[in-house]
């Protein structure tokens, strides 16, 4: 076989059989097919799409190019959770230990951010000692010992994925459906989990502008679930504003703290909750959202994220402290009315810019800065009052407030915002 060809027959919109896709992803793994070649493949999917068969097989082979983690040691249904990026999602950093906390025991690898998306391995690893990276042995051990860990994704996880995402970032072809479908479920295939919970993220700030696009995924991705055994559920979820208050990888842990301690906002509590349900329910733990926020305010999804954090070399004392930066800098509204619009992309770019993301791979992370936001969408403000603090080591200078000023949008009503929008099982 030879890649031009395969390149050109879906170029050319045909359907690649099984074979010609796991020569494809073998030569790519093995360094036969170069960048070049799959990056002009991945731009040929694009724009033609994949059938469903095509990409159930592009999925099981991305899984065989790595290791397969088996988590049969521990007892229960073990869950796992996946969300398709969003800004200022510390989603994982709650939900884990919530979870965890009513007995269902959760085993999570999870990714760093790149570009205007947030990662939750950054977010820990801004915790003073924290260990992401641990040994399979190390990482069932603790889930059967204290029920939750989360580290970073194994690199012998589908190498396939590492090589085509860091691939497809840099060549315009992340969104997606067939490959973000087959880059998300090759990786939670091969982790392991029993059952696993999709978060598709919607709008502005997310790959998926539409609930129409957000749907296929979604679809694609419980199939592809429930092809190979596994109880899948996706919700689709809001990510026109940020999620919750802070945008940082320090500030949100801050924020998760706060949720732990049943002191969040409420939307971002009452949506964590939500998800928690469905999660519990998959490992067949059926409890109402009143019943999982009562681990919140009695401190139990708190106890067990402390003991993860011990367990992985984290240093309590410093998990509670302050951020730690030479500016705060607030933002007052330039008009009186209702919040209508906070641009989630434009607020992950911006807090990029601060150094709590990366533009390239390569960027080191200033831990500390971001942004926390005192008013989100449907909160009245009155001119002059504070919308937002932006944490900043850098220098400063009037654009940082005019520019973080224009992406707010103040009006005299709003359309109501759902965080579910929809579930898909
Ligand atoms: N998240 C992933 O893991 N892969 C994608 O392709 C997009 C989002």
């Amino acid at each position: 076989m030879r890649a031009v060809d395969l390149i050109q027959k879906k170029r050319d919109g045909q359907e690649l059989t099984s074979s010609e896709i796991e020569w494809l992803v073998e030569g790519y793994v093995s360094g036969t097919v170069p960048d070049y070649q799959m990056s002009a493949f991945a731009m040929a999917v694009y724009f033609k799409g994949m059938t469903t068969r095509e990409i159930s097989d592009l999925t099981m082979k991305m899984v065989k190019t790595g290791q397969e983690f088996d988590l049969s040691a521990i007892d229960g249904v073990k869950v796992d959770k996946h969300s398709t990026g969003g800004v200022g999602d510390k989603v994982t950093l709650i939900l884990a230990p919530l979870v965890a906390s009513f007995g269902v025991p959760v085993a999570k690898m999870s990714g760093r951010g790149l570009g205007h998306t947030g990662g939750t391995i950054d977010k820990l690893e801004s915790i003073k000692g924290y260990q992401v990276e641990r040994s399979q042995e190390a990482f069932i051990n603790q889930v059967q010992d204290i029920g939750v860990s989360v580290i970073g994704q194994s690199d012998q996880l589908v190498k396939a994925d590492k090589l085509l995402y860091a691939l497809r970032d840099v060549t315009a072809t992340v969104d997606t459906i067939p490959l973000i479908a087959s880059s998300v479920m090759s990786k939670k295939i091969a982790a392991g989990a029993d059952a696993i919970l999709l978060d598709v993220t919607v709008g502005e700030g997310a790959f998926m502008k539409t609930v129409d696009e957000a749907r296929e995924l979604a679809q694609t991705m419980v199939d592809l679930g429930k092809a190979v055994g596994r109880k899948t559920v996706a919700v689709i979820t809001d990510m026109s504003q940020p999620l919750g208050r802070a945008i940082g990888n320090r500030l949100e842990i801050l924020e998760a703290l706060e949720i732990l301690q049943g002191q969040g906002r409420q939307d971002i509590t009452h949506f964590i909750c939500e998800l928690a349900q469905i999660m519990l329910g998959l490992a067949n733990v059926n409890k109402t959202v009143e019943e999982v926020r009562q681990h919140l305010e009695n401190g139990q999804a708190l106890a067990k994220f402390e003991d993860m954090v011990q367990a992985q070399g984290g240093d309590l004392k410093d998990l509670y402290r302050p951020v730690n930066v030479d500016h705060v800098v607030e933002i007052p509204a330039q008009e009186t009315g209702i919040i209508s619009a906070l641009p989630a992309m434009e607020f992950g770019l911006y807090a990029m810019r601060l150094g709590a993301g990366r533009a390239v791979k390569s960027d080191d992370l200033d831990y500390e800065t971001g942004i926390v936001f005192e008013k989100k969408i449907g909160d009245s403000v009155q001119k002059g009052e504070i919308v937002a603090k932006v944490y900043t080591n850098g220098k400063i200078s009037p654009q940082l407030v005019t520019d973080f000023q224009k992406y707010v949008k103040i009006n005299d009503r709003v359309k109501s915002l759902r965080e579910i929008i929809e579930i898909i099982s």
